[in-house]
């Protein structure tokens, strides 16, 4: 994963977007089916998986630790499960690249079990919060060492000795929460977890799904330790994160129509449809149903001309991901939009406040930042050099900003888009942008 070449995109100024387009499976549900699927009993199948770079991460640390994986082949995984003890100590330190979501939910999984195993990550990765997971699980009686700082490497110690815990989750995170019910998988009694604000509950249902019995009452979620998972089938959904680009650029340009197909709509995840219609944009939810126990639909978005808003503090867990993109629709927005409540996207794969109101202001917008958030207010886009800071969410969002700048938008350090959203460019392009990507020596 390390010495990645330097990418850069140019991106030529206009145009408007067309098209019907099924963006990538869900990353956070890519990721659990390999987690889920290693543990269970017999052979789950996937259809849909990410083929990015970090669940490809996660299904690389399964293989590494003795599960057998077929595939991808164009999306589709075979996972033999080893069930809930099968899993070998691995050869060499885990490596997860750039996935977050890989680190904090294998610490969880790993931490009750008979394994001696370290993760590690790039040096984005090395510097995220580890502490927030680390702290609930040493309650439960799990070792795991990290820097000084509280951050990766994390060495995680054997251990068969976990007690549930009643945890109340300091911060909306589903990566906390997951980490805690996967740790309550091998834990002695109950593991009850209560969130602060509803956060992702991809974890909980795809439990179910391996008919693993959770218990869901309000803000809390409880398991039992000491049962098993049963194989089954999984279709993983396009990523809402991955179509809100999508969402946002034909919003902007005008004279765009879309059709975003097969996208995860789980009530967690949607906030960034109920932001963007509060701002004015025009977004239909067509041929809804339930697959595989997660809410699919095809997303048609028009042009619209959008005003600023006070983003309700209640909708921040729901669209976690999404700022970076709202951050352009309010850039094209008449007047005023504050975010508030949102001091998490400090510690996302970039300080995605500082981040994006730095390359703002490179396109000539007012974006002033906050401990917790950032107002922008909206304006003309001018073309200028911005900097993604590695993070693939802010590289993808900068493109789409081109579609309303008055010249061209060059963005450093893309490669990382291929954490999400493979083949994000040659898409992109189909649909009406102008990109082009080259090596940076
Ligand atoms: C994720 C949870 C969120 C999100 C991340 C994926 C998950 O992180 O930002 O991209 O799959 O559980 P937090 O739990 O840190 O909010």
């Amino acid at each position: 994963m390390q010495g990645k070449k330097s990418l850069k995109y140019q991106v030529e100024p206009g145009g408007s977007l067309h098209g019907k387009l099924r963006v990538p499976g869900d990353k956070s549900i890519s990721h659990r089916s390999i987690m889920l699927g290693s543990l269970a009993d017999g052979v789950t199948e996937v259809t849909g998986f990410l083929e990015g770079e970090d669940s490809l991460a996660t299904l690389n640390a399964f293989r590494a630790m003795g599960v057998e994986i077929e595939g991808p082949h164009a999306g589709r995984v075979s996972i033999h499960g080893v069930g809930m003890h099968g899993l070998h100590e691995p050869d060499a330190p885990l490596d997860l690249g750039n996935s977050g979501t890989s680190m904090r939910l294998l610490s969880g999984l790993l931490a009750g079990q008979d394994l001696a195993i370290t993760l590690t990550g790039d040096s984005s990765l090395s510097g995220r919060p580890m502490k927030r997971v680390i702290e609930p699980l040493t309650r439960m009686g799990a070792i795991i060492g990290a820097t000084e700082a509280g951050t990766a490497p994390l060495v995680i110690s054997p251990n068969s000795h976990l007690k549930g815990i009643d945890y109340p989750l300091p911060m909306a995170s589903a990566q906390v929460k997951s980490a805690v019910l996967l740790a309550g998988l091998y834990a002695q009694g109950e593991t009850v977890v209560t969130e602060p604000a509803p956060t992702r509950d991809h974890t909980e249902r795809m439990l179910q799904g391996f008919g693993y019995p959770v218990k869901r009452d309000g803000s809390r979620a409880s398991l039992v330790g000491g049962g098993a998972l049963k194989a089954c089938r999984i279709d993983v959904p396009a990523d809402i994160s991955s179509a809100t680009f999508f969402l946002v650029g034909a919003t902007i340009a005008p004279d765009s129509e879309m059709v975003l197909e097969h996208v995860g709509i789980n009530p967690t995840r949607d906030g960034v449809i109920s932001i963007l219609r509060l701002m004015g944009a025009d977004i239909e939810i067509e041929n809804e149903q339930t697959v595989g126990g997660e809410p699919v639909a095809d997303i048609r978005v028009r042009s619209s001309r959008l005003h600023g808003i006070d983003i309700p503090e209640d909708l921040v867990p729901l669209a976690i991901d999404e700022f970076p993109a709202l951050f352009i629709a309010a850039a094209c927005a008449e007047g005023v939009t504050r975010l508030t409540g949102a001091e998490e996207l400090r510690v996302k794969e970039s300080d995605r406040i500082q981040v994006m109101a730095d390359g703002l202001t490179v396109l000539g917008i007012e974006a002033e930042p906050t401990m917790d958030g950032l107002k922008i207010r909206g304006g003309r886009l001018t073309g200028g050099c911005v900097e993604s800071h590695g993070d693939h969410r802010i590289a993808m969002s900068f493109a789409m900003a081109a579609l309303r700048a008055s010249g061209a938008v060059e963005i450093l350090d893309c490669a990382n888009v291929n954490t999400s959203f493979p083949g994000f460019v040659h898409v992109a392009n189909q649909t009406g942008l102008h990109i082009r990507q080259s090596e940076v020596s």
